[in-house]
């Protein structure tokens, strides 16, 4: 664990001089709000693999590339005053929202590592647990990232995935050839940042190379009607990604509006679904 008379620390390389450690989906406030709502439908599921994973009361875990934190207050909540969370992430922004969210919510148990994995260890050593959801699909060398990982963790310890499998699973039904072309989008994106949305495909073998036993899997595939809270989850998400996408130089602006068009149009459709893109919760043991 880092200094315990702050709860931060920061890598001097990682916070390069205040500049904003950003990412392909950007840290701006509506990205924030956009993690903070996606934590929130996919909540269950996570106290479920926190669950099968054995993370309890008094559990020191790592949130790995934690974001502004959504997931770190809740296993904050989950390991008790007993307990510790270190919030390990890029962005400085992110961290300090995580620090105000944490601090409203009365958690004294969580402490923040600003690193960028590729090029740091997180801080400290003995963890009993590791939680890392949609991370691996964005860094260029996800070895490194269970390497990072298997590093912090006590021998026995576990690490926790929940990242995309089967990305293209991701569609409106009807099918809508705009948020077809929105996915596909979304592939060479990341893909352009070093990612892999279907990174889950490869970290069985990572991990099991890496000094990890495969413990558990489980695929995770959703299904959304316009009525559900669910659908503003991948709806939302192209609400806010087009835009970035557009900024990004990726896509232009009449690509856009033919997508943000195709989901106003099927949020008036009683008959329209949107099937979520399929997540795979991978529970491994460090050896
Ligand atoms: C989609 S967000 C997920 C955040 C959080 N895990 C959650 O589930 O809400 C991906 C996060 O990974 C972080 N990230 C990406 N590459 C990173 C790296 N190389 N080092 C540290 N954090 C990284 C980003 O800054 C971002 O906060």
């Amino acid at each position: 664990m880092p200094d315990k008379s702050s709860n931060a620390y920061h890598a001097d390389s990682a916070h390069s001089n205040g500049k904003e450690r950003d990412y392909v989906l950007g840290t701006h406030d509506a990205e924030v709000d956009r993690l903070n709502f996606q934590h929130s439908v996919w909540r269950s599921e996570v106290q479920q693999a926190w669950a099968n994973a054995g993370i309890g009361r008094g559990a020191r875990v790592i949130d790995v590339g934690a974001g502004p934190g959504f997931a770190s207050v809740d296993l904050a909540e989950l390991v008790g005053p007993a307990g510790r969370v270190l919030a390990a992430e890029r962005s400085g922004r992110f961290l300090r929202i995580l620090g105000e969210i944490a601090a409203a919510a009365g958690h004294r148990n969580i402490e923040t590592a600003e690193i960028d994995l590729m090029t740091h260890a997180i801080p400290g050593t003995g963890f009993d647990a590791a939680w890392c959801r949609w991370v691996a699909c964005f860094v260029p060398d996800p070895g490194k990232l269970v390497d990072r990982i298997h590093d912090a963790l006590r021998p026995g310890g576990a690490a926790v995935f929940h990242e995309y499998v089967e990305y293209e699973s991701y569609q409106l039904l009807p099918p809508s050839a705009p948020v077809r072309s929105f996915v596909e989008a979304v592939f060479e994106s990341w893909r352009s940042q070093g990612g892999e949305p279907n990174i889950a495909r490869a970290l069985p073998r990572l991990l099991t190379d890496r000094g990890f036993d495969l413990r558990a899997v489980r695929p995770i595939a959703l299904a959304a009607r316009p009525s559900d809270r669910l659908w503003n989850w991948p709806a939302g998400f192209i609400r806010t990604n087009v835009p970035r996408l557009v900024e990004l130089g990726m896509r232009d602006e009449a690509w856009g509006r033919a997508a943000l068009d195709a989901v106003a149009a099927a949020e008036r459709d009683s008959a329209s679904i949107f099937v979520t893109p399929t997540v795979l919760e991978i529970i491994a043991t460090k050896r």
